[in-house]
């Protein structure tokens, strides 16, 4: 981890990378900004759909056992009363009772300014180590108060009339409403166990200190789904074989004492299930898939991910086990994404609390069972997380030729367009096939975009900064020999491709990109 000024540093260049190549903007910039909220510019929305796209095409639409939901932003309180929200979905809060009267985030206080691990520690021994080591408000150096604990939810008035009757909550999970939902899901479709049911969508939590650009916010779109399995046959998972070579880098509860010196060890599925690593098969399988997805899908650094197991006093009330995938980013380990073991917690809690039935039906031969299904594994991971973990893993100062260049060595298949296609000069033949590539490449269904203004290496420069893989110029000669120069972002190499094979060969250097 870097110190506090390299830190501040690299957040700053971040921010204002993101902010000047048109990716991501503070909300109401003109009046200050808001914090916690932030608002996405004309790159960061592409990069971000193509993220969204790759998620639910990978995870929903080409796989049979999983379908789709989308639950409504407002809630019924009810939901959050049974799911435990009310009562339970808080943070640690002190006050500051100097001059700045400043609310913080306590467990980060500790952890930041005291460099003690939080996570084992209740409310009262945080309380405690802030007076035996004397931690004052790291503003303005006042004395701070009593801790105390503050829910994240976000509440509004529904309809004209203001009273408590009339309180529902703005969602800050999906899960929720997937849990809340099943029954109707399971009506209406002939889903067989084991299944999942997939949501994508915005979510709203009061942080009590947002930071770290992207990373902690307050609205945020949230992917995540439920596999359901019969409470039986948590181990039954006819698909292990298809994870079981895959290495993943493992940071277990035993792990994290410090006796172990190293970051993680490395193994693959098969061994970690040997060695009992993980408590159900289906578990340790979607982490595999998802591990896998961050480093072949989206071209993440293998060696900057991990997964990590929640210490006991961690855990969520309704989880029973969580691992997350954590990024080494400049700030230290952190969590990408959070796969728990729910367990039948949810759809127990709906099914007293609603009086209706959660309950799934089989028949076999020995007739029909009925029980609560059981949820091996959740994962859940923040849409502006990843984009902020494919940033900082992309973002790359090189010097070529005594110039600086930034690049963004992303994958082609989030990059913001596929393809640039840049005519040399603003002469009519030039500019008449350079039109005719771009539109042809459009038709064929890449995202294209068309650039003719200033030098060609300011255009280079230019869509390296927002990582585009692949740019295509025409020249004079491509008038006479019907051949185009294309130029690759990461090695900067430039091949002399004919006009008439761009599709095909456009497609197999996107298949063969590595970083
Ligand atoms: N349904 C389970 C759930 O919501 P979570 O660990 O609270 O679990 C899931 O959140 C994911 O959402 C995290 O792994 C992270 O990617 C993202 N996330 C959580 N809080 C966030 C915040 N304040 N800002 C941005 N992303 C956040």
């Amino acid at each position: 981890m870097k110190n506090d000024t390299e830190l501040q540093q690299f957040l700053e260049k971040i921010t204002a990378f993101a902010n000047k190549t048109g990716i991501a903007y503070r909300t109401g910039d003109i009046y200050g900004g808001l914090a916690g909220f932030w608002d996405f510019g004309p790159i960061g929305v592409e990069i971000k759909n193509r993220i969204k796209d790759a998620w639910w095409t990978d995870f929903v639409r080409n796989r049979d056992d999983i379908v789709g939901y989308e639950g409504a932003i407002i809630t019924h309180p009810k939901v959050w009363e049974a799911s435990g929200h009310l009562s339970s979905f808080t943070d640690p809060l002190i006050f500051c009772e100097g001059k700045c009267k400043k609310k913080h985030r306590l467990d980060h206080l500790i952890e930041d300014h005291l460099n003690i691990k939080t996570e084992d520690l209740s409310l009262e021994e945080m309380g405690e180590l802030v007076n035996q080591k004397k931690l004052l408000c790291t503003d303005c150096g006042g004395v701070l108060g009593k801790p105390i604990t503050f829910n994240l939810m976000f509440n509004t008035q529904v309809g004209p009339v203001k009273d408590t009757s009339s309180i529902a909550y703005l969602r800050p999970e999906n899960a929720q409403l997937i849990f809340s939902g099943f029954r109707n899901v399971i009506d209406s479709t002939r889903l067989k166990m084991p299944f999942g049911i997939a949501q994508s969508g915005i979510v709203f939590r009061n942080e009590i200190s947002p930071r770290n650009f992207l990373f902690r916010v307050r609205e945020y779109e949230l992917m995540e789904f439920e596999y359901f399995t019969n409470p039986e046959k948590i181990n039954d998972c006819p698909d292990f074989d298809t994870v079981s070579q895959i290495n993943v880098n493992i940071y277990s509860r035993e792990e994290q004492t410090p006796k172990f010196t190293s970051e993680y060890l490395t193994m693959n599925i098969q061994e970690a299930w040997e060695k009992k690593i993980f408590k159900n098969k289906w578990q340790a399988y979607w982490l595999a898939i998802c591990n896998n997805w961050f480093t072949q899908k989206l071209g993440i650094d293998e060696k900057k991910l991990r997964l990590r197991q929640h210490q006991k006093e961690e855990l969520s009330h309704y989880a029973l086990d969580t691992w997350d995938i954590e990024y080494n980013y400049l700030f230290g380990w952190k969590e990408l994404l959070g796969c728990a073991n729910r367990t039948q917690f949810d759809l127990e809690q709906h099914h007293n609390l609603s009086k209706h039935k959660m309950e799934f039906s089989e028949t076999d031969e020995k007739g029909v069972k009925r029980y609560i299904p059981y949820v091996v594994a959740e994962p859940s991971v923040g849409l502006g997380r990843i984009l902020l973990t494919v940033l900082a893993d992309g973002y790359q100062e090189e010097t070529v030729r005594n110039r600086k260049r930034v690049v963004l060595k992303i994958h082609p298949r989030i990059a913001p367009f596929d393809v640039a296609v840049f005519p040399l000069q603003k002469k009519p033949q030039i500019i008449e096939i350079a039109n005719r590539i771009f539109v042809t490449l459009r038709e064929e269904g890449f995202t294209v975009k068309y650039d003719d203004s200033g030098s060609i290496g300011k255009r280079y420069r230019r869509h390296d900064e927002i990582g585009t893989p692949f740019c295509i110029t025409v020249d004079f000669e491509s008038i006479e020999d019907n051949y185009v120069t294309v130029r690759e972002r990461d090695s900067m190499n430039q091949t002399r491709l004919r006009i008439e094979n761009l599709i095909q060969e456009l497609r197999n250097l996107q298949k063969k990109f590595t970083k």
